[in-house]
């Protein structure tokens, strides 16, 4: 059982004993989704797109990222295929403890908790789920992706998924100018992502959080 945490602004998170680490910013969960997923990441290709927008999600976890995701596709009418691995998912009762359908004026957070593993399910009429329940390095597809959320845990705690090798295989599935936003901006982690396959921009973070990165697969 993790446990649950008030962040800044107002919005849950969760704690992990197993990597001594928040699922979000303490600064504000809510805030950071907002700022690094949705309008660094996902908005500009959503607007701009004519043919469903495939997104890829490195830990569901909480299901934040997914909840905004889908909430930003009903709101532009256009279509989401929405894949996440998440190899230690939530309990029910903590997805159901969580305030983000209050604070982001969504309803439903459960139905992506609720639903089932390993098969596209529609979760609205512009939102296509399918969750993995599966570590990342396991994780394969035939899809190619137009926005990865790279949202592991810091690279202090799980540096094996911050190296030049994992976002290789990303680069592997993710479309020519298709975009990866992480919150880390450590050194390690642009020189991983070019060796890998992308091209690192360098953005101002959320809060008070100088930089967060959105990398451009070449
Ligand atoms: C920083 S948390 C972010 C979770 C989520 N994006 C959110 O907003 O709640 C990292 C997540 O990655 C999951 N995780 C850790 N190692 C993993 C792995 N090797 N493969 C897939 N998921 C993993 C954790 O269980 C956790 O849910």
């Amino acid at each position: 059982m993790e446990r649950l945490i008030v962040t800044e602004d107002g919005s849950h998170s969760l704690y992990s004993a197993q990597y001594n680490q928040q699922y979000h910013s303490l600064q504000g969960a809510l805030i950071e989704a907002e700022h690094i997923y949705i309008n660094l990441g996902l908005r500009p290709i959503l607007e701009n797109a004519d043919s469903p927008v495939f997104v890829f999600e490195m830990g569901f976890g909480t299901g934040l990222n997914a909840f905004l995701t889908w909430k930003l596709a009903d709101l532009l009418q256009k279509n989401i295929y929405y894949v996440a691995v998440e190899a230690f998912p939530i309990s029910g009762d903590e997805a159901s403890s969580l305030n983000y359908e209050t604070l982001s004026g969504h309803s439903n957070l459960i139905a992506l908790h609720d639903c089932p593993w390993s098969v596209d399910f529609p979760i609205s009429d512009h939102f296509t789920l399918n969750k993995q329940h599966i570590k990342l390095e396991d994780f394969t597809t035939t899809n190619n992706f137009d926005v990865i959320y790279y949202d592991a845990f810091d690279p202090r705690a799980q540096p094996e998924l911050w190296e030049e090798e994992i976002f290789a295989k990303i680069a592997a599935f993710t479309n020519t100018e298709g975009v990866l936003v992480t919150y880390s901006s450590k050194g390690i982690v642009k020189r991983a992502l070019r060796a890998g396959g992308f091209r690192v921009e360098r953005h101002k973070g959320p809060g008070r959080k100088t930089h967060v990165l959105k990398a451009i697969k070449i």
